[in-house]
């Protein structure tokens, strides 16, 4: 099979496509046929061994893998050789096959499309999971939500308004602030030209934001934190700046809030359950339109490094796709 491969850490443009052997399944793992992948932040970062999974060389990157399950190993009760499903496996999906563990492994409606699944799942799982089992956001709350419009921020924009928040958008230029917009922001902060701290507090009349998501880190974080209501909730959800914030404790101490850390991995594999029920209700927002994440671009696997350097670059707006003909 053809497979994007990496043999050595580094840049996107070290990855190399190469015929390989095609994976078996084994007992609890699931063998999918993949239309399309969806290319993700930390992508960038396990192919330079910079990611908390750091899978044995060679190996193939993309996380996301959408496509027919054509093997099912004889432990796997859910999924049924061909299946539309959606493999959120971690790495391995920039190929034409993946092997994919079970409990990782979500069947979809078969008339599910390929791309708009791959561009879907994992950004919207791990916001639901954000928003819904860490922040416990509730209708008419105001969210606060940074990088707005990349995977993780723009699936937070909209699954905080399918909730009922008031969602303020924040992201770095004019042109992703209107992909926020129109994908139901209220509110918007161009963090590049305006104090973010002073424009949450405008927006808010002084109360602050109840709920802030972040996904960007770095030089942001505090500003956002000062931002935030009383006994507001700040999500932890990743560190795409490059670089991890450290918090003064007096904030969340004056203003009776949580800083909360949220893992979707982590939460699939310790809370398995709670995990199925939460894709369960994605999968059907998906299928009746509710939810659809932006896709900017459908990439070749030829093409696929460039759609890890376009996210390094912070080009992409919503999600790259790669598509596997
Ligand atoms: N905790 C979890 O379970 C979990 C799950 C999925 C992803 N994540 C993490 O969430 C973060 C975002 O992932 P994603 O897939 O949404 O990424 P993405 O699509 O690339 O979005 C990240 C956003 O961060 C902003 N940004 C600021 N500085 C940046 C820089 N130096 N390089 C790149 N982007 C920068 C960009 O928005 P502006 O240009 O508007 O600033 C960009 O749109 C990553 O750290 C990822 O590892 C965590």
């Amino acid at each position: 099979m053809r497979a994007l491969i990496c043999r050595t850490h580094g840049p996107p443009q070290t990855l190399a496509l190469a015929e390989v052997p095609q994976p078996v399944a084994q007992p609890d793992e699931v063998l999918i046929a993949v239309k399309a992948c969806g290319v993700n932040f930390p992508d960038t970062l396990i192919i330079q061994n910079k990611y908390q999974f750091k899978p044995a060389l060679p190996f193939s990157p993309g996380g996301e893998a959408v496509g027919t399950a054509i093997a099912v190993g004889e432990a796997v009760k859910h999924v049924k050789a061909g299946d539309r499903v959606a493999g959120l496996c971690g790495w391995g999906g920039f190929a034409e096959y993946a092997a994919v563990k079970s409990t990782r492994v979500f069947v979809l409606p078969a008339n599910t499309n390929p791309v708009s699944a791959a561009a879907t799942f994992y950004n919207f799982a791990t916001a639901y999971h954000a928003l819904k089992d860490r922040a416990q956001l509730k209708p008419g709350e105001k969210l606060l939500v940074l990088g707005a419009a990349g995977g993780a921020g723009l699936a937070a924009v909209e699954l905080g308004k399918l909730m009922g928040a008031t969602v303020i958008a924040a992201a770095s230029s004019s042109e992703k602030l209107e992909l926020c917009k129109h994908k139901g922001a209220d509110y918007a902060v161009n963090y590049s030209t305006h104090d973010l701290k002073e424009s949450v507090k405008e927006i808010t009349h002084g109360a602050g934001a109840d709920v802030v998501f972040d996904p960007v880190g770095g030089t942001l974080a505090e500003g956002a934190l000062r931002s935030i209501a009383w006994r507001g909730r700040y999500l932890v959800v990743g560190f795409a700046s490059g670089s991890i914030p450290s918090f003064a404790a007096n904030v969340p101490l004056l203003k009776g809030a949580s800083i909360t850390g949220v893992s979707w991995s982590g939460f699939a594999e310790r809370e398995p359950e709670r995990n199925v029920a939460n894709m369960q209700q994605l999968i059907q927002w998906h299928a009746e339109g509710k939810i659809s994440q932006q896709i900017f671009k459908v990439y070749s696997l030829t093409e696929a490094p460039q759609a890890l350097q376009d996210l390094a670059d912070r080009k992409v707006m919503g999600k790259a796709v790669v598509q596997i003909e």
